[in-house]
């Protein structure tokens, strides 16, 4: 492990953080929109000029209108009492902090966290975040362009599997001079974990296992179109091409295989733009 670049009472104070998060994102069942909150905040870098990345930049108007980070608002605001509660932690911590800890509580594998990182009030120009009606060649041209390999993009892809759902329960009462009767109807909507059409014009979920990190994104992938069931033409894009449909297929038959991946490759997108030590 890479040696600390902040004092022990930062340390101390990401234990506690990560601690309110996980209360967080539990009570509020918000782990997918912080998982993605972390991911669009990082996966704006350029490997080759050293801008964007993981610093805390979405947080500024202009880079929370480009039209790929509509509806993150949402997680901005979440964390902000966190923020005021450990003010020494940067945005930037914290956002990938709660992208982490948005995985473990799902159920998924353990990524580990390195802090250090710092703020920037410097946004990149719109438009380096993926386009999901595109293909193969526009996931390798923007995943490069951060660094990353076929393999993170595949085994980050996996982060679809998630969809939170809220319960709400709604009673309706029938009363009658001789009959009470109370219906429950209890709707089950996706509000976070899936395609929102009023922010990127999809809509649905891409596994019917909603708050379970796990590697049913590819079963899913490989069994094809499922009524009801989300496929992006990025999501198809995986099968389409020969080294990208290798990992799909190791990772719909081995869990243990996505996990290991999606932990490192996790990690690698956490740390876009931030050198550890
Ligand atoms: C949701 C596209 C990669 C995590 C979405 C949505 C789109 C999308 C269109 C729906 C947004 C909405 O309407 O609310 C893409 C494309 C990718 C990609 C084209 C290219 C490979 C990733 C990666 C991660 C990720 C790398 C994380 C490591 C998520 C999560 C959601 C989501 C967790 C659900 C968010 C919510 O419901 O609030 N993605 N994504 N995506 N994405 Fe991706």
């Amino acid at each position: 492990m890479a040696t600390p670049i902040v004092d022990a009472e930062y340390l101390k104070e990401i234990d506690k953080a990560r601690r309110d998060l996980r209360a967080l994102i539990s009570s509020k069942n918000c782990a997918p929109i912080m998982l993605r909150l972390a991911w669009h905040d990082a996966g704006t870098y350029d490997v080759n000029t050293k801008t964007g990345g993981a610093n805390g930049s979405i947080r500024n108007d202009e880079e929370l209108k480009h039209s790929a980070n509509s509806g993150l608002k949402i997680a901005i605001d979440l964390l902000e009492p966190v923020k005021k509660r450990h003010p020494k932690i940067t945005y930037a911590d914290l956002y990938q902090l709660a992208g982490v800890v948005a995985v473990e509580v799902t159920g998924g594998p353990t990524i580990e966290f390195v802090p250090g990182r710092k703020d920037s009030k410097v946004s990149p120009n719109e438009g380096r975040l993926p386009d999901a009606k595109k293909g193969v060649q526009h996931l390798r041209d923007i995943f490069y362009r951060m660094g990353l390999s076929d393999k993170d993009i595949v085994a980050l892809s996996g982060a679809h599997t998630l969809v939170t759902i809220l319960i709400i329960h709604n009673h309706l009462h029938l009363c009658s001079m001789h009959n009470v009767f109370e219906f429950e109807f209890v709707f089950f909507f996706a509000m976070q974990g899936r395609a929102h059409p009023e922010r990127s014009g999809f809509e649905g979920a891409w596994t019917s296992e909603p708050l379970k990190f796990d590697n049913n994104y590819f079963v899913e992938l490989l069994k094809g179109e499922a009524e009801g069931l989300l496929k992006l033409p990025t999501d198809k894009a995986l099968l389409d091409d020969p080294e990208f449909r290798k990992y799909v297929e190791l990772y719909a038959k081995d869990e243990d295989a996505f996990f290991r991946d999606y932990a490192a490759s996790h990690k690698k997108l956490s740390e876009l733009g931030f050198t550890p030590s």
